[in-house]
């Protein structure tokens, strides 16, 4: 399985212990006014709970029991106010029902979007959260840039970016493939959390800036603008993503 258990039980230490630069992203794209946020692959949920806390209802959907278990867990522990402004959908973003015109912001972080890997189910996935967004709301998308070169990574071991929690045993390998041609990566990974083992390989399909715009289009959004930065730099090749933000 992609996302197992042991993925869900480790997945917030790949990431800097305070998030809140990215909830402020979101909340500064989704504008003065804004009040409901849909997050696809929502994962655990760290970024939406930061911003229900500033008040936002936020929808999450994701199709990983283990990740949607951790964030409910999550979603719990933030209290009844802030949890009674987060809902969190089991499905794939491609086919879920969402509501129709509810949304002023979708917002899809870290380079989540590149595990849609074939052109049809980014095209349904964009039509689907394009009809759940009111007229005027804006999907924001954080892209990896293109690579520049291929081949094979030597085995790499588990590199926490926060303290990893007492009790917690990790055994972590994993390898990345790179096809320059296809801009494909090839996450192959070898997990050990508390003595369980999962084997997986995550596939991740990067896009140019000349494909997120066509396909933006293709869905139906307007005006695709590119960032370079969080600080809303325009892209320009060699920066270090690509912030998509188009509006319907
Ligand atoms: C990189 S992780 C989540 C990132 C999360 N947004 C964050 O910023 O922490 C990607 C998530 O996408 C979910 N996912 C993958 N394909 C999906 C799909 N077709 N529909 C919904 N969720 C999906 C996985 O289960 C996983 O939880």
């Amino acid at each position: 399985m992609l996302y197992s258990a042991e993925t869900a039980a480790i997945y917030d230490l790949y990431f800097p212990p305070d998030r809140s630069p990215e909830a402020e992203l979101w909340a500064r794209l989704a504008g003065p006014g804004a009040t409901h946020l849909l997050e696809p692959m929502i994962g655990t949920g760290e970024v939406a709970l930061l911003l229900a806390a500033k008040g936002f209802e936020v929808t999450g959907v994701d199709l990983a029991t283990p990740m949607l278990a951790v964030a409910e867990e999550r979603r719990r522990a933030a209290g009844p106010e802030v949890a009674g402004r987060v809902c969190l959908i089991e499905g794939d973003i491609c086919h879920v029902a969402l509501p129709a015109a509810r949304f002023d912001l979708a917002y899809v972080s870290r380079g989540s979007w590149h595990v849609l890997a074939e052109r049809r189910m980014r095209m349904d996935a964009l039509r689907a959260v394009r009809r759940s967004l009111k007229p005027g709301g804006k999907l924001a998308i954080e892209l990896f840039p293109p690579f520049k070169s291929g081949g094979q990574s030597e085995p790499q071991a588990f590199r926490p970016h926060r303290p990893v929690p007492p009790g917690l045993d990790v055994v972590k390998t994993s390898m990345v493939e790179r096809d320059v041609d296809q801009q494909v990566m090839r996450i192959h990974e070898a997990l050990t959390v508390n003595g369980r083992t999962t084997e997986c390989c995550l596939l991740l399909q990067l896009l140019t800036p000349e494909q997120i715009r066509s396909e933006l289009k293709k869905a139906g959004y307007r005006q695709v603008a590119l960032y370079g930065s969080y600080a809303l730099a325009p892209y320009k090749d060699g920066a270090p993503l690509i912030l998509t933000v188009a509006s319907v």
